[in-house]
């Protein structure tokens, strides 16, 4: 089983020709909410990719933006653990969508900010823990070590970006961040090959958009090329990858192997509108993959 703990928001979402630039105002299309948040989209990812069955622990508020999320995860056929915080409104998103498909996305936390170290459930029967940065940073940290004491294997998606301490990254077994994440974990390294080498956990792995990602684990280097689509919305895709890389180790996948996968589920998520709507199933992926790209 896999446990995901983190963030669930509603999104609210206007595509425009381009994302404003400071003091401008667009015109955008009609403007839609999805389920979001980057704990409920992984966790989504998770579930669709099959094999082991997805828990996800996520504080939602006591209101109206929270049930759309809580069918979005059912319907996905995720085991939700919900941390009720009357007092606070479900963590909202609001995305602005470029015609190029490039996102700029503000969150207000709310309840998601209410996710205590109390609130984890027993570990037992777990084999990985995914966690990101969309909850409180002491909150994260011992989650991780937590399960890393009782043998789960460890994934952070350090989105998004921010200062992590040792202690937190010593519980760590597998990271995954974008070049921006990168950058601002490896401050002052004047290359991405010296960013990679420098972060002290047993596997890093970069998204890169559409170069596809690269990995460092243990001694071995991998290279994954995108999958090329038509890109109509970026939202969720590092989500999609995370989650699907995950579902992918827990069933006994190569690291090569679920990289493919992971990317090839990633690209899908970019051809559709939303987060967890645009995540695609299992049967999905195994098409594009039945014509994908190699790694090597
Ligand atoms: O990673 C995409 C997600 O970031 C969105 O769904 C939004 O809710 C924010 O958490």
């Amino acid at each position: 089983m896999i446990l995901v703990a983190g963030s669930a928001n509603l999104d609210f979402v206007v595509r425009a020709p381009h994302i404003p630039s400071p003091g401008e105002t667009v015109l955008g299309d009609d403007f839609k909410t999805y389920p979001g948040g980057k704990g409920a989209n992984q966790a989504v990812a998770c579930a669709r990719a099959g094999g082991a069955k997805t828990h996800l622990l996520a504080a939602l508020g006591a209101d109206a933006f929270a049930a759309p999320i809580e069918a979005s995860l059912a319907d996905a056929g995720v085991v939700l653990h919900v941390v009720r915080a009357a007092e606070q409104a479900t963590g909202t998103a609001f995305i602005c969508v470029s015609a190029q498909g490039e996102n700029a996305i503000t969150v207000a936390p709310g309840a998601n900010q209410s996710l205590a170290p109390a609130h984890l459930p027993a570990l037992a029967g777990f084999s990985h823990l995914l966690l990101q940065l969309e909850t409180p940073l002491e909150t994260v940290a011992a989650y991780a070590r937590a399960a890393q004491s009782q043998g789960l294997t460890v994934v952070l998606n350090a989105a998004p970006a921010q200062h992590l301490s040792a202690e937190l990254l010593a519980d760590v077994d597998i990271l995954i961040v974008n070049q921006g994440e990168l950058a601002a974990l490896a401050d002052g390294c004047a290359s991405q090959d010296e960013q990679i080498s420098r972060i002290a956990v047993p596997c890093l792995i970069v998204t890169l958009g559409q170069e596809g990602c690269v990995a460092r684990s243990g001694q071995h280097r991998f290279v994954q090329a995108a999958f090329p689509v038509k890109v109509l919305d970026t939202t969720g895709a590092g989500d999609t990858f995370c989650g699907t890389l995950v579902a992918a180790l827990s069933q006994g996948e190569t690291m090569p192997d679920a990289l493919r996968r992971a990317s090839a589920a990633a690209a899908l998520a970019c051809t559709s509108l939303g987060a967890q709507s645009s995540i695609p199933t299992a049967q999905a992926v195994a098409a594009m993959l039945a014509q994908g790209k190699k790694t090597t």
